[in-house]
């Protein structure tokens, strides 16, 4: 089976990895050079720290790294059996995507997504397939957390939902099957939550660690949710706010205004070194 992987970000390089060390022959597929570097840069820096912890040996590393391919060209996955889409979280970027890979890829490829919280029905329509198009939610950091969200659409088909299941399954990933709807189930809760916390810290009741903390020792998270924050991308954190906000229209949802600034002030998290804690 072979397996493509569109975007060279966290989450696509983050999947790729997942799919070639459990012995898939993956295509990543970014859109430049430098892009695609960046992805493999990843992937390999990963490796070496297991390597380093003697997770893997060397040569598995390298024969690991065999089963990537990466290109630019979007025809170069024609032969794919899935490809999992992990680009920007913009719809009419995801629409035209699809519609060019419906072209592209053979009759019955599925193609999912890795949304975090758009409609998988709409990113469907823009293709000739909708039976086939589904979301496939991992989470990050993608090789370690165990969860993806199989999200079906409207139209999405019960064989492609079982495949889907089956692949999750074959890469040692538990999911979990949501109909679509804004947020899914995780970031429908670890969303607004993550607000909240902003909110307390906007509203100067407790500091960033002092949150933190509260978090990771009073509600068992592995992370605090501001450091969390950090991880996934203050600007993710928004968008997926302004979905909510957008889509349900209760206030609840309704971003801070602490959170928005960071945002304007690029101030994303670890992607750009600093956020709420600088890396
Ligand atoms: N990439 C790959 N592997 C990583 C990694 C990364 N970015 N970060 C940590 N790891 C690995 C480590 O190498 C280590 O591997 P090992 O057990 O084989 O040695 C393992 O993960 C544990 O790491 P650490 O010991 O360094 O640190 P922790 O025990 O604190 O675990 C964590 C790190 C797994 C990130 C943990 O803190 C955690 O679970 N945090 C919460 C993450 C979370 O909630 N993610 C979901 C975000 S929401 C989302 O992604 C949805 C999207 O749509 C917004």
């Amino acid at each position: 089976m072979k397996i493509g992987v569109i975007g060279t970000g966290t989450m696509g390089s983050g999947i790729a990895q997942v799919f070639i060390e459990k012995g898939y022959e993956v295509i990543l597929n970014g859109i430049s050079e430098s892009e695609i570097k960046n992805g493999f840069n990843i992937i390999d820096k990963n490796l070496d720290r297991k390597v380093k912890k003697e997770k893997i040996t060397l040569e598995d590393k390298e024969a690991i790294l065999e089963k990537l391919n990466i290109c630019v060209e979007i025809d170069e996955l024609k032969e794919c059996d899935i490809v999992v889409e992990a680009i920007v979280e913009n719809m009419e970027v995801k629409k035209e995507l699809f519609k060019k890979l419906d072209e592209v890829v053979k009759e019955d490829t599925i193609l999912a997504t890795n949304t975090s919280s758009l409609s998988i029905t709409e990113i469907a329509l823009s293709t000739k397939r909708p039976d086939k198009v589904i979301g496939m939610h991992f989470f990050n950091p993608a090789p370690v957390m165990k969860l993806v969200e199989i999200i079906e659409g409207v139209a999405s088909s019960q064989e492609t939902v079982d495949k889907v299941h089956e692949l999750c399954n074959q890469i040692s990933k538990d999911p979990v099957m949501v109909k679509e709807a804004p947020g899914f189930i995780v970031n429908r809760i670890l969303v607004p939550m993550i607000n909240e916390a902003i909110g307390i810290l906007g509203d100067g009741i407790a500091t960033k660690e002092e949150i933190d903390k509260a978090m990771k020792l009073g509600a068992g998270h592995p992370m605090g949710p501001l450091e969390l924050s950090d991880l996934i991308g203050n600007d993710v954190v928004l968008f997926i706010m302004e979905v909510l906000h957008k889509e349900f229209g209760d206030d609840k949802y309704r971003p801070h205004t602490l959170l928005k600034k960071m945002v304007r002030g690029n101030l994303l998290g670890r992607k750009t070194k600093n956020g709420f804690y600088k890396y």
